[in-house]
């Protein structure tokens, strides 16, 4: 249950690791069904605003909310809207992939055999029906990034976070994860993807967010953010990045 149509609202957001801020005053909104993309170059603070977004991190100031909801008081309404795609493989070596999905349904109180209803549909979307039996080293790297898809869509989220999603992928690769997420935004869940890839922003996108060093350098609609010739140079930065 949604208690506010804003999917996420971050306001005077700062972390620290230690000495080192990595985030500085972070603001912004992103809306209900919208596409967004965040972009910055390596070390931008990223990933650390995912990670405060979905729970996984403290931060020594600001306001975090998730439709409403605040990501440390109300720490499992919040989670529970979001489905994460995080940067790097982080699958349990020793169940089947069938299992894993289960399991995962499971931790969010889905009773077991609507747990395996949607594995076993979430699979056969993705195209890995013929691998749910299989452990997730048997996968080759596109399958991994599908089966985070599956993992983070089991509990039917309101908005997906997904932490470059296609880096690493081959180009047929890319464009099927752009399909999927294209039409996942089509179905109204609100996407919020981190990349280094102007193209992917571009091509999916309805709003831009740029940071760079923990601090927010522009947000506004894409085509807007995109023809901004003062933006040139750190786009130059972000598509060097890896
Ligand atoms: N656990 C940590 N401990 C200390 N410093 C960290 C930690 N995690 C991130 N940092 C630092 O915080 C800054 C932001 O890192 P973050 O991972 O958020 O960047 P990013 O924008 O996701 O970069 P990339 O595009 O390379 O994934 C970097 O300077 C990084 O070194
Ligand atoms: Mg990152």
């Amino acid at each position: 249950m949604r208690k506010s149509d804003v999917a996420i609202s971050i306001k005077g957001l700062s972390k620290f690791y230690k000495k080192f801020q990595a985030l500085d005053q972070v603001s912004f909104q992103v809306k209900r069904g919208d596409f967004f993309a965040f972009l910055g170059p390596n070390g931008a603070g990223k990933t650390t605003t995912i990670n405060v977004v979905t729970g996984l991190s403290n931060y020594q100031s600001g306001d975090v909310h998730v439709f409403g909801y605040d990501v440390t008081n109300e720490y499992l309404n919040s989670r529970r809207l979001i489905g994460l795609c995080a940067q790097e493989f982080n699958f349990d070596p020793f169940l089947s992939i069938l299992q894993m999905l289960i399991y995962q349904a499971e931790y969010f109180g889905i009773p077991p055999w609507e747990a395996r209803r949607r594995a076993t549909a979430l699979l056969e979307r993705f195209q890995l029906a013929d691998k749910r039996h299989c452990k997730h080293r048997a996968l080759s790297s596109g399958m991994k990034k599908r089966l985070l898809l599956c993992r983070a869509l089991i509990h039917d989220p309101e908005i997906l976070i997904l932490d470059e999603p296609t880096a690493g992928c081959d180009l047929e690769l890319k464009f099927l994860i752009w399909d999927y997420l294209a039409q996942l935004n089509k179905e109204g869940k609100t996407i919020f993807l981190t990349t280094h890839y102007m193209e992917e922003a571009e091509k999916l996108c309805k709003t831009i967010g740029i940071i760079n060093r923990g601090r927010i350098v522009r947000i506004g609609d894409k085509k807007e953010i995109l023809q901004d010739k003062s933006l040139e140079e750190i786009f130059l930065e972000i598509t060097s990045s890896e």
